[in-house]
């Protein structure tokens, strides 16, 4: 049988964002904007460009400004129009007719897997994708193309996993697997043996850390259902998945791209600067500036 479409991804954005304190005291972390547009745009972007049209925002106390953000601009668009900044209009309007955008609460801030199970009645009876925003990925595929691409060929979930330092994967996920021919490769797509959330230094199965970008089946909120709170003492998606393995076999992509863990303060700078460095308009000022710092 071949694969359903992927029409619906799922930005859990709820977050306190405890790791950008001060900034994100009065301001939610998916506003903060990388060069000029706010971080959760990029992973919007990213669905969009990946073939998907309904966007579900899991949001939460204090996170208006993200709904605000994808809604028509309607003072701001009535002036511009009555002073005829065509480009400026045009650049807030891009922003709102960029996809259709539900909204629904977390209440209690009581993990990941909780998160995406508050989409379950949005997404219904069919696969979906899960970006987490704070992951900023720039690659010439999208990252969630790719990923869509092996699930429609295995018909099955599938996970972004990266290599990361061994002293680093207690911050992630981590998955156990073996490399699977892809595409007449073998080094990038793997079937999942077993995965951890947060293992510790040492008991870790691999370097191979989750990335913020899943496709999933709808069969996982069933799984999220069922376990119990894991890492940090939250219902975790990690945790879902790996009773969901042991229904149906899942599979990870080490995709090819750029990650920022823009929810990090030094990630977030290393985003700007790399990102501004590719933008059209800035790009060549900005390098130039770069250069001329002396950074003995
Ligand atoms: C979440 C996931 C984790 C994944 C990470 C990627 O953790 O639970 O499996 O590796 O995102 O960014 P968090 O960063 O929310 O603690």
């Amino acid at each position: 049988m071949s694969a359903a479409k992927v029409r619906k991804a799922v930005f859990p954005a709820a977050g306190l964002g405890t790791r950008f304190l001060p900034a994100t005291k009065a301001l939610p972390k998916e506003m903060l904007p990388v060069v000029d547009k706010p971080i959760i745009q990029y992973g919007v972007e990213e669905a969009l460009h990946s073939g998907i049209r309904n966007i579900v925002i899991v949001t939460g106390r204090g996170k208006s400004a993200i709904e605000d953000h994808f809604d028509v601009g309607f003072e701001l668009e009535h002036v511009l129009t009555s002073r005829n900044k065509a480009e400026l209009l045009s650049q807030a309007r891009q922003v709102s007719n960029l996809a259709d955008v539900a909204y629904i609460r977390q209440k209690e801030p009581l993990g990941l897997g909780h998160a995406v199970s508050r989409a379950q009645e949005l997404v219904g009876q069919e696969p979906f994708a899960v970006v987490l925003p704070d992951d900023v990925i720039d690659s010439a595929t999208p990252c969630l193309r790719q990923l869509i691409d092996v699930y429609e060929f295995f018909n099955a979930p599938v996970l972004a996993v990266m290599e990361v330092p061994k002293e680093s994967i207690s911050s992630y996920g981590c998955i156990d697997a073996e490399s699977v021919s892809y595409n007449g490769s073998t080094d990038h797509v793997f079937r999942i043996r077993d995965l951890v959330e947060k293992p510790k230094p040492g008991e870790a199965p691999s370097n191979l850390a989750i990335i913020g970008r899943y496709i999933l089946t709808p069969d996982v909120f069933d799984c999220i259902g069922k376990v119990e709170p894991g890492a940090g003492g939250e219902i975790q998606l990690t945790d879902a998945l790996r009773l969901l393995l042991r229904r149906r076999p899942i599979y990870a992509v080490k995709f090819e791209g750029k990650r920022y863990d823009a929810g990090d303060k030094l990630g977030f700078l290393q985003a700007t600067v790399e990102l501004a460095l590719k933008h059209e308009a800035l790009g060549g000022a900005f390098r130039a500036y770069l250069k001329g710092l002396d950074l003995g």
